[in-house]
């Protein structure tokens, strides 16, 4: 299991290029103190914030991701990025599949398997996320919707990359205004079953896959969610875009997760 604590933010379509460098400079300053060797915290700012974000933090502090990513080098393909536009950034984290990409915009398991092998081979880290509907958790089916989105999303992934992926489990139904955090017990399960499914694919590798918790993150459920044996890190939306409480939450829950047996 990775010993590091994994603590990052999606920015979605929220902080123009300017409260994107006014974000990280604060976050920069008020986590100052914590050792990288501790801690690793991203920020996946809006395409256009991505130069400006990559220059005005330096990269060992804060790690700055792309939220999508185009699977070609080049193309007809109007409207998206491709990874070596993406390379020019400094970027070095795609996210991949989030929840509205999947739901709001279409996108399918295959496409997101399309866009981990490209990160791959373009030497980014693929943040890929799953994660099961109201409905399918209504039926149970989290087990085999995860199951599903991590066999075809990680098909083609070696053993060898897996120290180079990160997987965030983010509920959709518990994610933006109007999600509820998922449950102590239910985030547990489906956690195990995530990396289960990682040692299944990729062996004892498995274990080197960073696995985040994301929807609903605040103050008060950060604690005990870091708790859960099988969650390595916190994936936050709205309760870290202020980068005071984003700083509150990373001092809240870096110890307990330090001091987890
Ligand atoms: P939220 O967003 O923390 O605002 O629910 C999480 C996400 O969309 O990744």
């Amino acid at each position: 299991m990775p010993g590091k604590l994994y603590l990052g933010t999606n920015t979605k379509m929220y902080k123009t290029a300017a409260q994107t460098e006014e974000f990280l400079t604060a976050l920069d300053t008020l986590t100052k103190e914590i050792g990288r060797e501790e801690l690793e915290l991203f920020v996946i700012p809006s395409f256009t914030a991505l130069e400006r974000a990559r220059k005005c933090v330096p990269r060992e502090r804060i790690r700055i991701g792309a939220q999508n990513m185009g699977w070609e080098a080049q193309g007809e393909f109007t409207g998206e990025i491709s990874p070596l536009m993406l390379k020019e950034t400094g970027a070095d984290i795609v996210e991949i599949g989030h929840s509205e990409r999947r739901h709001k915009l279409g996108e399918t398991d295959e496409q997101e398997n399309q866009k981990v092998l490209c990160a791959l081979d373009y030497g980014f880290t693929p943040l890929l996320c799953i994660g099961e509907t109201a409905a399918q958790k209504h039926y149970d089916l989290g087990p085999e919707v995860l199951r599903t989105q991590l066999k075809i999303g990680l098909y083609g992934v070696h053993p060898e990359q897996a120290r180079k992926i990160m997987v965030a489990y983010e509920p959709v139904w518990a994610i933006g205004v109007g999600g509820k955090p998922a449950g102590k017990e239910y985030a547990a399960r489906m956690h195990r079953i995530i990396r289960e499914t990682l040692l299944e694919l990729l062996g004892e590798e498995g274990n080197q896959v960073p696995v985040l918790y994301g929807g609903s993150v605040n103050q008060e459920n950060a604690g005990d969610l870091i708790l859960i044996p099988d969650i390595d890190g916190l994936f936050i939306g709205r309760s870290a875009w202020d980068a005071e409480n984003f700083s509150r939450i990373i001092h809240r829950v870096l110890p307990l997760f330090q001091n987890r047996s």
